[in-house]
């Protein structure tokens, strides 16, 4: 049988770019080869496609900006779907671009328009899991403890008065500030004094128009992982012990020493309502393929919140994400197989739906 020709797609024009290289090194590691065969595809900090030849390494590819010819997205995939540098299209798309653009479901219709199968979550699910105001309300819905927050304009900050009246008006400090479109931590600060609260505000409103302002946890960081679409299955959760006062980016790609316990060393019966609370968040935001499913385990009541999901978590083999399924049974290898086959699952389902109208 011909291998599956697999476009993995990584870069961006995000703070993460180099993240997404480090998790596609570790995908195309990975990849069984009597499987598949892996073309490399870099978007570059100029939004740039560039397309690597088969055993191309990522890195590789991202270094050979200069002799490889620099692509817009809309020309690149119709040449990826018909004659790459030897005639055979892809198959399947791996996108592994986290942050704006890749994760938001901008990427994700990008794909869908070109009609290929691609791994993880589609535009809706991304779009949602994105926005950390919009997951928050679909858990509320959905019956999902969240942490309580409020929610600002930008436009707002024109009256800091106000601004500040209507957040300590619901929430006392210690409080957290953070964009609503974003991760690693940027943009994101910890407010413990009323004085505190405009600058850090100023500062998020920098990368977003939407700013959320939340009560400060007390807690233990604990992670879940799910797979799958209409039957989602929770891995066993995981924990995140950062050194510093909070998981800030330093902590998460800088620091060494911030320590990921998996499994995190929970009672049997916490294990079990983390697992369920998981798929019913994943299902409360549509979720498919994927996502990291991030927990506050509140010290002293027990309690626990959904902080976020993350439809593209990251994906090096030391990251969460995959660690979480080896612990419970599935190796890196053979969840990049499920995540493939999920993609070519949905894009069957999706291609099965009438898209003309038929009388009777
Ligand atoms: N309400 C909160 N209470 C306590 N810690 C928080 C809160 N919100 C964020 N943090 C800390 O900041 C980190 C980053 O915030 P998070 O909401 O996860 O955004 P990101 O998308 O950047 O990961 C979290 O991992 C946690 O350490
Ligand atoms: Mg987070």
């Amino acid at each position: 049988m011909a291998k599956l020709r697999v476009g993995l797609l990584f870069g961006g024009r995000s703070v993460e770019h180099e993240v997404s290289i480090a998790s596609a090194s570790s995908i195309l590691q990975a990849l069984d080869p009597s499987r598949y065969e892996v073309l490399p595809i870099c978007v570059g900090h100029d939004g740039a496609w560039r397309i690597g030849s088969v055993g191309m390494l990522p890195e590789e590819t991202a270094q050979a900006e200069h002799d490889l010819p620099a692509l817009p997205g809309t020309l690149a995939i119709e040449r990826l779907g018909g004659d790459p540098s030897d005639g055979r299209p892809v198959d399947v798309i791996f996108p592994i671009i986290h942050g704006t653009g890749g994760e938001d479901g901008a990427l994700q219709g990008f794909l869908e328009l070109a009609d290929v199968p691609y791994v993880g979550a589609g535009v809706l699910a991304s779009a949602v899991q994105m926005d950390k105001d919009v997951t928050k309300r679909l858990l509320l819905q959905a019956g999902i403890a969240v942490v309580p927050w409020v929610c600002v304009d930008a436009a707002e900050l024109g009256d800091p008065d106000a601004v500040e009246a209507r957040a300590f008006g619901e929430l006392a400090p210690p409080v957290f500030v953070k964009p609503a479109n974003l991760g690693s931590s940027v943009g994101t600060h910890k407010v413990k004094t009323r004085e505190e609260l405009l600058p850090a505000l100023r500062d998020a409103a920098r990368y977003d128009e939407k700013i959320l302002v939340e009560r400060a946890i007390d807690g233990r960081e604990i992670e879940v992982a799910v797979l799958g679409d209409r039957e989602p299955e929770a891995s066993l959760p995981g924990e995140i012990v950062p050194r510093s006062e909070f998981y800030d980016y330093e902590s998460k790609y800088v620091d060494e020493e911030t320590e990921l316990a998996v499994p995190a060393e929970l009672e049997p019966r916490q294990v079990e309502t983390v697992r369920r609370l998981a798929c019913d968040a994943y299902r409360a935001v549509e979720g498919c393929g994927m996502a990291r499913v991030d927990f506050f385990l509140e010290r002293g009541s027990g309690e626990w919140f959904v902080n976020e999901l993350n439809s593209l978590p990251g994906f090096t083999d030391a990251s969460m994400y995959p660690r979480l399924w080896d612990a419970t049974g599935l190796p890196y290898p053979a969840l990049l197989d499920r995540l493939i086959e999920l993609a070519f699952e949905r894009h069957r389902r999706r291609r099965a739906l009438e898209t003309t109208y038929r009388r009777g």
